[in-house]
């Protein structure tokens, strides 16, 4: 997949098809374009995002909205919000696109009342996505917390145009209810194994872990991406890590890549207001290979997905 391969990016209107609740923070919302974005959608790629307009859509009742988000539940939306997808569909001339959102804020509180036929504006595809580079034999997805769904998106891709590739997906969160899974979270065993359907449906295996060992192993995800690693018989360079969450997560998976020469890719987050590279308000300091200086880059037009040896993570600049 080439780096430089971006589809054409456009400002589409998309019909919600389902709009599912799951668990008591996240949703599920299926969309479906038609004409050309249809066609702009059928080249998104894991890892690349899509900007959604809510200004215009409504607040749930008073008795909907959590106790944390009643201040800030009546703020104005004006800037769109950006939301990768964990699934993408060509239906002959329609394509259909799955977003994964957990309510944190005004804008995904008003996610939760698209209903059926609803109609929402989107801008995308945008940024340059996850890149799968030859000779791979094996792909280690990392997700921490919310950083899930353009993992479970690259899981599809890789499951069906890269048979040769064997993955594995590592999933931790905080806490078992902070997971964005639809399956029995809570009969999550330490083992690898085929208990989360979002990458079991595409042969995978996943491991689990929570800080507080809710469910699946006690303690932070990287340390079972570490054990596995060390376990491992595989050569470095045939191995390649993905991973998306916090940064303190991404800064730690590319410390570990690092430390055994393994490539990695980190999907990073940045609060963004244009989404298109104009309003520089989403930089990234990102080293630059044979020199001392730093370059900043646009997460939203450079990234969102960056390779892990380029990126200084906030907590390295504090040290
Ligand atoms: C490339 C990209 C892909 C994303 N994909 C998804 C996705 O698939 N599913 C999903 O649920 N969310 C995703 N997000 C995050 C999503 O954009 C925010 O949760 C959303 O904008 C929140 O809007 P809000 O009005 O509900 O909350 P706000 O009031 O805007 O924010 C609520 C809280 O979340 C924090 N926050 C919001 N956006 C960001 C951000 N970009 N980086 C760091 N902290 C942030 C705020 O600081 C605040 O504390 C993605 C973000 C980016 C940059
Ligand atoms: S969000 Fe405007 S430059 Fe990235």
């Amino acid at each position: 997949m080439s780096e430089t391969c971006k589809s054409a990016k456009g400002v589409f209107e998309a019909v919600v098809l389902t709009n599912k609740q799951i668990g008591s923070q996240f949703g599920k919302l299926k969309l479906t374009f038609s004409g050309d974005g249809a066609k702009a959608f059928a080249g998104f790629r894991p890892g690349q995002f899509a900007e959604l307009d809510l200004s215009g859509t409504a607040l749930p009742s008073n008795e909907k909205i959590p106790p944390d988000l009643v201040d800030s539940s009546g703020r104005n939306i004006l800037l769109r919000r950006p939301f990768s997808l964990t699934d993408v569909t060509i239906h002959g001339e329609k394509t259909s696109a799955e977003v994964l959102y957990c309510v944190v804020g005004p804008a995904s509180l008003r996610m939760t009342t698209l209903s059926a036929g609803d109609s929402i504006n989107v801008i995308g595809p945008l940024g340059n996505g996850f890149r799968i580079p030859e000779n791979k034999k094996y792909a280690l997805l990392t997700a921490g917390g919310m950083g899930t769904p353009p993992l479970q998106h690259l899981a599809k891709v890789l499951a069906t145009d890269h048979k040769d590739i064997e993955v594995t997906a590592f999933v931790g969160a905080k806490t078992k209810t902070a997971l964005p899974f639809e399956g029995r979270i809570d009969e999550v065993s330490q083992q690898l194994g085929f208990s989360l359907r979002e990458f079991a449906q595409y042969g995978i295996e996943s491991i689990v872990a929570t800080d507080d060992g809710s469910t699946g192993y006690k303690g932070f995800v990287t340390d079972c991406l570490a054990e596995w690693l060390e376990q491992t018989e595989s050569a470095g360079d045939e191995i390649i890590i993905y991973s998306c969450g916090p940064e303190e997560m991404l800064a730690k998976v590319a410390e570990i890549a690092a430390g055994k020469n393994i490539d990695c890719q980190v999907s990073m987050e940045r609060r963004m207001a244009c989404g298109i590279g104009l309003c520089q308000s989403c930089a990234i300091e990102c080293r630059v290979p044979g020199l001392s200086e730093t370059v900043y880059k646009m997460c939203c037009e450079d990234g969102p997905v960056f390779d892990g040896k380029e990126v200084v993570f906030s907590l390295q600049q504090e040290k």
